[in-house]
């Protein structure tokens, strides 16, 4: 695998790859990977036949009392992950590339990005649709690989790319959990042992409120038990909603709907969703 923190190195690596005439799938990343990253890899040697992730921990989206300082950095183990996986490109750009002196650009998606996480994160979503629209202008590729788990996130960017007629296909792949339904997320490192335990409420939560809903019980009373049942078993709720999957606005019966939750145990923020079937 090599690995790139310069654009003309990127240029030249990706320039190899374009004359080979390979089909390029990227997994942009910030690090501190796990097996939902893995199998976002995974996913992608099967979409492409050259597979480049990028690693970099976006100050941009992250709020003033979020967690930017903390989180998780691992470079040589998340590099020898790669590396194992059969990653061919790493791009590890430093902060000054991304965001030089005087940047001044921000991409916006209005409506998508506004509900739930965009209300309780202002300005998230801004600076994941600037720092993906930022590399999928570096590494142009055919198609880019995106996990379930961030499910908003996921529709702010399938409408970015509509919007903007970017060329590239995106895919969603599916959440990866624990045993014991507990979504993998690079931030579980931060939760204790006794949180981590009680973190399992938040996909029982879900899995109970879409079965009820699913079966045609009262909506209104489903979400009232998950937050509950969060609230018992420790949970800080900053919402429990069904919306509807694609535009994350009030669901319409005859289109798929999803629920998503995130909440607060032990000062961890965890975010998790599920499809009301
Ligand atoms: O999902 C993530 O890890 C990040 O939000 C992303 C898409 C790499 C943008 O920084």
């Amino acid at each position: 695998m090599q690995t790139v923190r310069q654009i003309d190195d990127l240029r030249q690596a990706l320039d190899a790859f374009r004359s080979e005439g390979a089909r390029l799938a990227f997994v942009p990343t910030m690090g501190a990977l796990h097996d939902g990253h893995m199998a976002l890899v995974e996913a992608a040697k099967r979409a492409g036949n050259r597979v480049i992730v990028s690693i970099f921990v976006n100050p941009i989206q992250f709020g003033p009392n979020e967690d930017l300082a903390k989180y998780p950095r691992r470079e040589q183990a998340d590099s020898r992950l790669l590396a194992n996986a059969g990653v061919d490109l790493l791009w590890m750009p430093t902060p000054e590339i991304m965001y030089p002196e005087g940047f001044a650009t921000s991409v916006r998606v209005s409506g998508v990005s506004e509900p739930l996480d965009g209300a309780h994160r202002p300005g998230h979503f801004d600076g994941v649709a600037t720092v993906v629209s930022k590399l999928f202008h570096q590494v142009q590729p055919h198609v880019a690989l995106f996990g379930e788990k961030d499910w908003q996130q996921l529709q702010v960017i399938r409408r970015m790319v509509a919007d903007l007629d970017m060329p590239i296909e995106i895919q969603g792949v599916p959440t990866q959990r624990e045993d014991d339904g507990l979504a993998l997320s690079s931030r579980n490192a931060y939760l204790m042992p006794e949180d981590r335990a009680r973190a399992v409420a938040l996909p029982r939560a879900l899995g109970a409120a879409a079965k009820t809903i699913g079966e045609g019980g009262d909506r209104a009373a489903a979400l009232a038990q998950a937050q509950d049942s969060l609230t018992a078993a420790g949970f800080e709720v900053d919402y429990v909603a069904l919306v509807d999957a694609e535009s994350l606005a009030a669901p319409i019966d005859g289109r798929p709907m999803r629920l998503l939750a995130a909440a607060r145990i032990g000062g961890t923020r965890l975010i998790d969703n599920i499809p009301v079937l």
